[in-house]
């Protein structure tokens, strides 16, 4: 039997940064028809009602139905020490990351950690993740099989290591390239599971770790690959001492076969013109991680700046060096870091990022992030009145955007009223 969901609906039709706000498809009294999975019809609740008499009613009132958001950059290991005081990146990763991700080849310890970022995603309105696993194959198994149990459309792989790390994290680069290719394997394609090829950054990998992913990456281009790049000054000398022959970071990754159009580059903050250029020319994506960047005092991501060159930008909470598991204070920090470069970022621009944004990032775009036939039925039911502080000013709204703005800026789960998932309401909590 379908399902028909009734409330305000939001999608987009086209990229806000390039159409503006117009690329918004509200409606007010509106309603999603879900069937099977996937979305079947999009559109006036009483059109669709009277259309659909056999259909399952959920009534959500003034609640705002919109895609699941999607997180284009997290360490689901990273779940346990969120919010680790005081450090900049490295001695951030040295202190507290190396010891917490060194437990993950227990695969009992790494399923219950998965199970709980998973199970924190949902509440959060967060439907697709695309995270690092860490070096352990145990826990990319991990990570799957709690995603697969949740019908979730999850992305994740085996982060390698074969320097700069305890011997406790380190693989070698024909471990990397062996495990990765028995993870990819086993995973890419199975239910809603895809696998990236997952080198951690430049300085945790040797010259020929990278040389050998860049080799998987070419028998296997349909995959993603995720890093990182150019977070922190003091990361950028690093790159630089160790790889003094490349002309800048992010000729590190190319120069071993790690630039493509599905490569996902975390952070991307301290570009120089040449590396704007190069990824522009190549199309690939940058994901901006702005609760992280603020928390370890990272600097100001350009947002407004690339979105203008054309370059293509996902958002996400970068779980733990992220604050914040919400997909809602991710926008009102990327808002925060966009008034500090001074540009104020549209609510429109947020919430597209949020969702349509982040899933192109991902190349999930034609199948994740929209209200339309055809995609999968992953959403977020949002109340615009979640608290006293809220409710009160989205009262004062006159438009769309002034009713959702307060929540973007002031909601966390609480705004979170269900999140549906493969055509089915998660379990509330
Ligand atoms: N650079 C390399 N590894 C990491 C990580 O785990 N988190 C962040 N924020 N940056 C990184
Ligand atoms: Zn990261």
């Amino acid at each position: 039997m379908p399902d028909l969901l009734l409330g305000q609906t939001l999608s987009f039709s086209g990229d806000p940064f390039v159409e503006g706000p117009g690329a918004a498809r509200h409606v007010e009294r509106g309603a999603v028809l879900v069937e099977n999975g996937l979305i079947t019809a999009v559109g006036e609740a009483d059109v669709l009602r009277r259309a659909h008499p056999e259909a399952r009613l959920h009534d959500y009132g003034r609640a705002l139905i919109s895609p699941g958001f999607v997180d284009a950059h997290a360490h689901y290991p990273q779940t346990a020490i969120i919010a680790s005081w005081g450090k900049r990146l490295i001695d951030w990763l040295d202190s507290y990351t190396f010891p917490e991700e060194s437990r993950f080849g227990d695969a009992a310890y790494a399923r219950a950690v998965a199970d709980t970022c998973l199970d924190v995603m949902l509440a959060n309105g967060t439907t697709t993740v695309c995270s690092f696993c860490t070096v352990h194959p145990e826990s990319v198994d991990a990570f799957f099989s709690s995603a697969r149990a949740r019908g979730m459309r999850v992305l994740g792989g085996k982060t390698c290591m074969d320097r700069n790390a305890p011997d406790t994290l380190r693989d070698s680069a024909q471990a990397a390239y062996d495990d990765s290719k028995a993870l990819l394997r086993r995973w890419h394609g199975q239910d809603r599971l895809s696998y990236v090829i997952t080198p951690r950054f430049a300085p945790t990998s040797t010259p020929d770790q990278l040389a050998a992913l860049g080799a998987l990456w070419a028998e296997y281009p349909e995959c993603p690959m995720q890093t990182h790049l150019s977070e922190q000054p003091e990361e950028i000398a690093w790159v630089k001492a160790l790889f003094p022959r490349a002309r800048d970071y992010l000729d590190v990754y190319e120069a071993f076969g790690l630039l493509r159009p599905n490569g996902l580059y975390g952070h991307a903050i301290h570009l120089t013109d040449r590396e704007r250029a190069r990824l522009h020319e190549v199309g690939a994506a940058l994901i901006h991680c702005p609760t992280s960047n603020t928390f370890i005092g990272s600097g100001l991501f350009d947002l407004a700046g690339l979105a203008a060159q054309g370059q293509r930008v996902g958002l996400a909470t970068d779980i733990g060096g992220g604050s914040d598991f919400s997909m809602l204070r991710t926008m009102a920090a990327a808002y925060e870091i966009g008034q500090l470069r001074g540009t104020a970022l549209h609510p429109a621009q947020l919430w597209w990022l949020a969702t349509a944004g982040s899933a192109q990032a991902l190349g999930l775009g034609d199948r994740i992030g929209t209200l339309a036939p055809g995609y999968e039925a992953d959403l977020a039911i949002v109340d615009l009145a979640s608290t006293p502080a809220i409710a009160q000013r989205a009262a004062r709204g006159d438009s769309l955007w002034e009713t959702l703005f307060p929540t973007i800026m002031m909601g966390d789960d609480r705004a979170i009223r269900a999140t549906w998932v493969n055509g089915r309401p998660t379990p509330g909590p």
